[in-house]
């Protein structure tokens, strides 16, 4: 059986999708992103932390200590980057751990700040050794050690830096060297929001930008947005189109729903590649435990877009288990798909194999 095609999706539209679109980055054009701790909703333990460092800083007229936050795609890290150096009143520089191959771009971005200045580097997990090992000493002794030439016409620069704020994104810490993540002074996790909060975020933004909505209608897509204020934020321009064509303009619980219903967003926020994803696992590997590599063969996407991606809500709301012998469908998410829990299975015995 040909099951390849059959789960092979088209992702390039996917609004459910948490990686960054051209539209979301980060610049003076998006209205949407919060400039200061006060307008920024939800993260309250990571907030009121971190305006306790940014006043310190500031009343000893120091940078901040560098920051490194961590937590699933889509939950504002690079805008409280941008917070950061707002609240702090210095300048920021935006580049991504991939971005920067070789240590001589790093320090060309070094020595170009500032002082006080915030370096945001993107997935910070995916940095290689080489350029890591210029990053500790920029961090620590604010200062690199540069090589030039070859053999007798080699020279070394020892070259002071300005007193700058790294901050640091990752979706995962765990990656992270410990030497490097020994370095950052505050760590943040960011938590996914609940509907309340993307609720406040949902009306912040159809404030701004103008649209008609009300508290169900926010309510209801704040539920089917996955915890993730990018994916609210989205559904909300694309239910403002079905509001203004098939309501009036406003959206209202009624105009929610069906809008999301004709984009396949069922009620818990998972699109029709989450129920592929949940379905595959289901008719071809029992529910699982089945290999995160293996899965990704069958559906046709990258192992780390699944574990980025799909697997982060899927396991908050417990349709999906990891095991020490692979990924597996929960009881709950058999039920939620309208299948029965087979005996025998991983699902029908519960959390017993999870870790
Ligand atoms: N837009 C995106 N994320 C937000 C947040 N956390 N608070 C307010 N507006 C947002």
């Amino acid at each position: 059986m040909d099951y390849q095609n059959d789960f092979e999706m088209d992702f390039e539209d996917r609004i459910m999708d948490t990686s960054e679109i051209p539209s979301d980055v980060i610049d003076s054009d998006n209205p949407l992103r919060p400039k200061s701790l006060d307008e920024y909703i939800g993260q309250e333990k990571a907030k009121e932390n971190l305006s306790v460092f940014i006043e310190a800083a500031k009343k000893r007229k120091e940078s901040l200590d560098h920051v490194l936050l961590y937590g699933p795609p889509g939950l504002g890290k690079t805008t409280l980057a941008g917070i950061i150096a707002n609240e702090m009143g210095v300048n920021i520089k935006i580049t991504s751990g991939p971005a920067i191959e070789k240590p001589g771009d790093l320090a060309a971005l070094l020595t170009n700040l500032n002082p006080g200045d915030v370096l945001f580097i993107d997935e910070i997990h995916r940095l290689s050794r080489q350029v890591e090992e210029i990053l500790y000493p920029s961090m620590e002794d604010f200062a690199i050690d540069i090589i030039t030439g070859k053999g007798q016409m080699a020279a070394s620069y020892h070259l002071p830096l300005p007193k700058f704020t790294l901050v640091g994104a990752t979706t995962r810490a765990g990656q992270l060297t410990a030497p490097l993540r020994d370095r950052f002074g505050v760590v943040l996790r960011l938590e996914m929001y609940t509907p309340e909060e993307l609720s406040l975020i949902i009306k912040r933004s159809a404030g701004i930008l103008n649209i008609g909505i009300d508290d169900k209608g926010a309510l209801e897509l704040a539920s089917r947005s996955r915890g993730t204020p990018r994916i609210a934020n989205r559904l909300l321009k694309r239910v403002r189109d079905f509001s203004e064509i098939i309501g009036d303009g406003v959206i209202t619980l009624n105009v929610a729903r069906t809008a999301l219903d004709r984009l396949e967003i069922d009620e818990l926020g998972l699109d029709q590649n989450d129920r592929r994803m949940l379905q595959a696992m289901i008719k071809y590997y029992r529910g699982g435990p089945v290999g995160l590599e293996t899965l990704a063969a069958a559906i046709g996407e990258e192992a780390v877009t699944i574990e980025d991606v799909y697997e982060p809500y899927l396991m908050q709301i417990g349709f999906l288990s990891r095991t020490p012998r692979g990924r597996c469908v929960t009881a709950a998410a058999y039920l939620h798909l309208g299948y029965e829990v087979p005996s025998n299975t991983a699902a029908a015995q519960g959390s017993l194999f999870s870790d």
